[in-house]
């Protein structure tokens, strides 16, 4: 089943996400601590970031390339799984410079490459890895819909023309034999993407699937003292 959420539903959150002098500038995951920049997609916002993380099949001494890389997370934790060479790549800069102070922290700065770019712009023609893997804006909207923000590309494809985009691009950059992987979610809308993967002459496979029970908002906690009117 598909199920869709709806833009308003999706910007909410990342107002929340955005705005206001009290967020963190560190988070908790998969047992570490991580820099959070300020208009980073935060690897907390959903359950997605420690669920990719967690069942991506890491090419073994191998190359991984990452798509959107986001905080870093998922890249930093190839690095420490058995990939020989990491690169990182992300349309959003802050995204860019968070990964690398991920890397940094965990001790891989050497093996995570981080790159700021659309897709595949930034890699050289020739480049080619064993595993390319993107966890994808999953939230379907109209081409034209305004990427009013970083974070915004995060969350929201228009037409999903980036997962068109980035189908289309990765036999240019695969090993032979190597795989392409995605990163989505039961509120994607997977019609499309079969579609998109089937002009590429490819079919979709579910490699895993991981049920949470979430709930998409931002809590705000508040400790209380009553006194005496
Ligand atoms: C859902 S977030 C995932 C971030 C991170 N990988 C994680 O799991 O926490 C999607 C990421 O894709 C990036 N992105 C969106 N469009 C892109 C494009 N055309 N090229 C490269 N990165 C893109 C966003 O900036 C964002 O960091």
């Amino acid at each position: 089943m598909t199920v869709k959420e709806s833009p308003e539903a999706a910007a909410e959150v990342l107002q929340h996400a955005l705005t206001g002098d009290d967020l963190p500038d560190s988070f908790h995951l998969l047992g570490r601590e991580w820099a959070l920049h300020r208009g980073v997609f935060p690897g907390t916002l959903t359950a997605a970031t420690e669920v990719m993380a967690s069942v991506l099949p890491y090419p073994q001494d191998g190359s991984f390339l990452e798509v959107g890389c986001g905080t870093g997370v998922i890249s930093v934790t190839a690095a420490l799984n058995g990939c020989k060479t990491v690169t990182a790549l992300d349309i959003n800069e802050k995204a860019v410079a968070n990964t690398e102070a991920n890397a940094e922290r965990h001790g891989v700065g050497d093996r995570v490459r981080a790159l700021h770019s659309d897709l595949y712009a930034a890699l050289d023609p020739g480049e080619r890895f064993d595993a390319i893997f993107w966890n994808v804006p999953w939230t379907y909207v109209e081409d034209g819909f305004p990427l009013s923000t970083d974070l915004h590309s995060a969350v929201f494809d228009p037409g999903y023309q980036g997962q068109a985009r980035f189908i289309a691009g990765a036999q240019d950059h695969l090993t032979d034999g190597g795989r392409l992987l995605m990163g989505t979610a039961d509120l994607g809308d997977r019609e499309r993407l079969d579609g998109f993967a089937a002009e590429h002459g490819m079919r979709v496979e579910l490699l895993r699937k991981v049920r949470r029970i979430e709930v998409v908002r931002v809590m705000e906690y508040h400790l209380l003292e009553l006194h005496p009117a």
